[in-house]
């Protein structure tokens, strides 16, 4: 798919199909002003369609119109923004993927979409973008027949004038692009069936994209982590005829452009991947097992992540560590009530064989120690709790650091990938108390995504500023839609991005 910035005058513009936003008025459909322009273009035709009342404007809802007067286009796509006044990212979200859904049922193989939003039009682009692209990308399947998609060309339409940043809207463009690529190659990886996604194919897939993008990567084999001490992360591998890996991938920013690291300390992000959790010995109950193939997006994401800087030549210094391996049963697997010692040190009794991300974690937290980073972000398929907390709209925020906390709100929902904030307060520790050992691996029932936070929390130096992501409810879709969402990709990206550039 390629995308570009077009501004043609109305009559001018050449495509198999031209896209305009219509909003939900008091009485009728209002045009905006490009639909206006393209209007006067067909001689007020569009206009008088709109007075016939067929088309309401709601967002979401889309007409094709052909045969236009004055228009060289083949189709025009009217789609709907809703009201002016309720308009927030998430319905010009919504309104474009209708739109771009629409357009690739057609067989137009370029089309052009309509923006408007003078105010930032760049940020409107780079939304856009990354939107059409992701409703294009689809699904990976292994299936026999695959569709391909005729679209191939996508331009964002907006009228010439004198005071637009023509820069910041192509940058903004390549930021769309290659945020969506990260968010693509976390979809397809989390997609993928634990029997082809094991913890080598997960190091494999890094060691790609350091090729690629010339980053340093390192793969710590089983042998390696034991000599490391990740004894935690060795205990949730053991029952698994898999063997663990734990991938170090270091991003540089890109001296030869000039665009080396502003910081010399790196920003640390951690990806849970559990390429299957079976729950091992507490085991989980059959239905909806299949979907704990999804139990690695954290550590897709993280990938995407670093993708999508390497891509935009970021001058930020990043250190991606990826913990990966297999929560399976078997004769060689951890019993409840087995004790571990930790990287750190602190000892752990396993009370729970199905709360194991926050033992891969915990290693992989004392690891990121020797970097020292400044700030911390863990991305983890942690907690059933926490989608039951919030249910599937915003991912679960933890944070030591309110800055950093803040930052990543503010990056989420400029991006409209949004967290939402859960307490990290010390009256939850005690319920990880232990007989045996220095902490125990689940607290209660409730408040179980709090209480895994605060696991996490104790692996932490409480000097690094430090979030974690819990995203159980966000990283994929059940039901008819099921499918890896490659979420929280748009928010760390819009986060390094907000890094990089300050703003002024
Ligand atoms: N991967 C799961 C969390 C999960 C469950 C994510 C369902 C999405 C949907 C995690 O390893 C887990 O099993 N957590 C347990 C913790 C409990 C044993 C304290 C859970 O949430 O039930
Ligand atoms: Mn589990
Ligand atoms: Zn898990």
């Amino acid at each position: 798919m390629e995308f570009s910035i077009k501004s043609d005058m109305p009559g001018s513009l050449h495509t198999d199909c031209v896209a305009i936003g219509v909003l939900a008025g008091e009485k009728k459909p209002v045009l905006t002003g490009m639909g206006k322009a393209l209007d006067k273009a067909a001689h007020g035709a569009i206009q008088a369609i709109l007075d016939k009342g067929d088309f309401s404007g709601k967002t979401g809802s889309c007409q094709f119109l052909y045969n236009l007067p004055g228009i060289p286009c083949e189709r025009v796509l009217l789609f709907g923004l809703g009201k002016a006044e309720e308009a927030t990212n998430g319905s010009f979200i919504k309104a474009i993927r209708a739109a771009v859904k629409a357009i690739a049922k057609t067989g137009a193989k370029e089309a052009a979409i309509a923006l408007e939003g003078d105010s930032d039009l760049p940020a409107r682009i780079r939304l856009a973008t990354l939107t059409a692209a992701d409703e294009l990308a689809g699904k990976s399947r292994t299936t026999q027949k695959e569709k391909t998609a005729t679209l191939k060309k996508l331009a964002f339409w907006h009228g010439s004038d004198k005071k637009r940043d023509r820069d910041a809207e192509e940058k903004a463009l390549r930021e769309g692009e290659a945020i969506a690529a990260g968010v693509k190659a976390a979809r397809t990886l989390g997609d993928l069936p634990a029997n082809q996604c094991t913890p080598v194919y997960l190091a494999s897939a890094a060691e790609k994209l350091a090729k690629s993008y010339k980053m340093r990567c390192e793969i710590l084999d089983e042998k390696a982590i034991r000599a490391e001490g990740m004894r935690a992360l060795l205990a949730v591998a053991q029952g698994s005829r898999q063997p663990p890996r734990f991938i170090v991938l270091e991003y540089q920013g890109n001296p030869q452009k000039g665009k080396k690291s502003a910081a010399k300390k790196p920003l640390a992000l951690i990806g849970k991947g559990i390429t299957f959790d079976s729950g091992g010995i507490s085991l989980k109950p059959p239905a909806g097992m299949d979907e704990m193939k999804f139990d690695m997006c954290g550590a897709a994401s993280v990938l995407g992540v670093m993708e999508a800087a390497a891509r935009l030549e970021l001058p930020l210094h990043l250190v991606a560590l990826i913990p990966t391996c297999e929560n399976m049963p078997g004769g060689s697997a951890t019993r409840p009530g087995d004790v571990v010692t930790t990287l750190s040190g602190q000892t752990v009794e396993i009370l729970n064989t199905d709360a194991e991300g926050r033992l891969i974690l915990c290693d992989a937290l004392a690891y990121a120690k020797q970097f020292e980073p400044a700030a911390i972000i863990d991305v983890a398929t942690l907690t059933g709790a926490c989608a039951i907390a919030l249910g599937r709209i915003p991912h679960g925020l933890f944070a030591n650091d309110d800055a950093l906390a803040a930052a990543l709100l503010a990056a989420g929902k400029a991006i409209e990938d949004k967290a939402w904030r859960l307490p990290l307060w010390e009256e939850y520790q005690e319920g990880l108390e232990s007989q045996f050992a220095d902490l125990a691996n689940v607290g209660g029932r409730e408040g179980g995504a709090v209480t895994a936070a605060c696991f996490l929390s104790r692996f932490v130096d409480k000097k690094t500023p430090w979030a974690h992501l819990d995203i159980a409810g966000t990283a994929w879709k059940t039901g008819r839609e099921k499918g890896a969402t490659g979420r929280p990709v748009a928010l760390l990206c819009q986060y390094l991005l907000s890094l990089a550039e300050p703003a002024t």
